[in-house]
């Protein structure tokens, strides 16, 4: 009898170690001999923990489970796959949440062990290592670019052409630096890929310095994520083992290696060059740009630097073609995107998806609306310096230029919905005072800025002159947005400006405040 149950943090969370033990006390007792794997998530958050029984029709699914539900389940004859009991949600991989979703970096994840090299090989894994191998650096390359990807982490820049920035930079060292800080409140795609099928992250590393011509990677991860550290470390020692890291990597002239490298709990951290100063061992810090760290980056070498989503979004790239990614998505938004549904959310989750579908149809669709039953105000996409997209444009396709029309970002692919209690003024103050808090002092507009915003926002929620601070604002966003030498003092308008110019109603006084 096969049972998963997931080592994803956010079972865990909902109480998945106590499941584990449970049907291991309970199969002890009536002599029955159980395998428990345990396998990543799939994403159907609100089932954690979602435990699965292996029957010759494929896996069954019981969820959310307690460990107090387990001698029911055994009693109902779960372990032999019947479906009686109340828990059980029927065939995993016929669920709709899944069957309309295009599951391509998320393909694995949920299904395997990920610390089985094995399970990676099984369910398609190093198949585009060897096509890679087998067509060279310029054309891996070439098909990176071909394929349209352009950076998960939020700013949309096409990876093919960093990549090409990077293998033209003549340089003996070179490095891959991945991008695992996620610090962005409702988001979870980076962690569930790490902790759910961490050999996807080693695979795309390794085509990526093939292609480059760099033999050290690096992962910068949170602090917050000793999960996705661990699933980490184990898969990297087991692709060592297996020769798929190290020198002469499978056999080929090539010799990549990694580590993982854990930051100290500042968001700006997740910035790029603040990321490669933590990385060098200095205080996380903005660099100037140029020069791009493409040309000048850790330790002053070309690198190349991709989010996690974007390296994970590589083997399947070289293993099933450019045209085969290409082929999902619209106009300049090609391929997938994990979207992450969080907040007042039904069915809070991720589904990945080709771009181009109505934020409305994600949000409802997916999401089943919000988890309260009360009414839908406002969704921010693309975590804390993200816009609010407020009811009337739920119309808007998820594809990055769409967005970028109505002045929002699609940023890491994070939705928060919110319902009809939120205080949008109060969401405005909490975007300055998160860029104040979170802001590393190197410009001014960011660093006073923000907290001249906080301010202006409690003088504008007593009712002082609030027209006046209004446009005082309006300008300050003005300033931050020109001025900022990053996209933290830079976006913070977003979810600012948004909140003002959708919600009106929420910046006038009181009207006990207004006489
Ligand atoms: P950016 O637009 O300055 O750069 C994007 C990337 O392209 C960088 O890696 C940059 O080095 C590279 N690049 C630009 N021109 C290039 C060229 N000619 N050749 C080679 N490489 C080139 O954006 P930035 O500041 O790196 O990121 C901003 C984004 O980060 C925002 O859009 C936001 O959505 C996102 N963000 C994501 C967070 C997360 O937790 N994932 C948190 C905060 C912000
Ligand atoms: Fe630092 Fe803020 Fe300036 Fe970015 S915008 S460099 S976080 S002070």
């Amino acid at each position: 009898i096969r049972i998963y149950v997931p080592i994803d943090v956010a079972a865990i969370a909902c109480g998945a170690e106590e499941v584990v033990t449970a049907i291991r006390d309970e199969a002890g007792r009536r002599g029955l001999p159980v395998e428990i794997v345990r396998n990543g998530s799939r994403g159907l958050l609100w089932l954690e923990p979602l435990v699965e029984v292996e029957t010759a029709e494929g896996r069954i699914g019981f969820g959310p489970v307690s460990a107090s539900d387990v001698p029911a389940l055994f009693d109902g004859g779960f372990h032999e796959g019947k479906t009686g009991h109340a828990l059980c949600i029927g065939m995993v991989a016929e669920h709709s949440y899944l069957t309309r979703q295009q599951r391509l970096t998320f393909a694995r994840c949920g299904i395997t062990d990920p610390r089985s090299l094995d399970d990676y090989r099984k369910f398609g894994g190093y198949k585009g290592f060897e096509r890679a191998l087998s067509i060279g650096p310029a054309a891996i390359v070439e098909e990176v670019f071909e394929s349209g990807l352009r950076g998960r982490g939020g700013a949309g820049f096409p990876t093919g052409i960093k990549w090409r920035t990077v293998a033209a930079t003549p340089e003996q060292q070179k490095y891959i630096v991945i991008n695992a800080d996620e610090g962005d409140s409702g988001t979870f795609s980076d962690r569930m890929i790490m902790e759910g099928d961490p050999f996807v992250v080693i695979e795309g590393m390794t085509i990526a310095g093939m292609a480059v011509g760099a033999t050290k990677g690096y992962v910068y991860t949170r602090s917050e994520y000793p999960h996705a550290i661990q699933a980490l470390n184990d898969a990297i020692k087991v692709a060592r083992r297996a020769g798929l890291l190290g020198t002469n990597i499978g056999g080929s002239p090539y010799s990549f290696d990694m580590e993982v490298r854990m930051g100290a709990g500042a968001y700006i951290c997740g910035e790029e060059t603040s990321l490669l100063e933590s990385l060098e061992g200095k205080r996380g810090l903005v660099r100037a740009k140029p020069p791009l760290p493409a040309i000048v980056g850790l330790f002053g070498k070309p690198t190349v630097i991709n989010n996690v989503m974007s390296i994970a979004s590589v083997p399947v790239i070289l293993s099933e073609g450019s045209k085969f990614y290409k082929d999902f998505g619209m106009g300049r938004s090609r391929g997938t995107m994990p979207i992450q549904l969080a907040g007042d959310i039904k069915y809070g989750g991720l589904v990945e998806i080709a771009f181009g579908m109505e934020l409305g149809d994600i949000v409802n669709g997916f999401g089943g609306g919000t988890a309260s039953g009360r009414p839908a105000r406002a969704v921010q996409v693309g975590g804390p310096l993200g816009a609010y997209v407020p009811l009337h444009q739920w119309n808007t396709l998820f594809d990055y230029e769409a967005f970028a029309g109505i002045g929002a970002g699609v940023g890491h692919g994070g939705i928060t919905l919110f319902n009809d209690s939120v205080d949008m003024l109060k969401m405005a103050r909490f975007a300055m005072e998160f860029c104040a808090i979170e802001s590393c002092g190197k410009c001014t507009p960011c660093r006073v800025g923000s907290t001249r915003g906080v301010e202006t926002f409690d003088k504008i929620s007593r009712g002082e002159s609030v027209e006046k601070n209004l446009a005082l604002m309006t300008d300050l966003c003005e300033t931050m947005k020109l001025g900022s030498l990053c996209a933290l003092g830079g976006m913070v308008p977003f979810p600012v400006e948004s909140a003002m110019r959708h919600f009106p109603e929420d910046f006038t006084p009181e009207p006990a405040l207004q006489a």
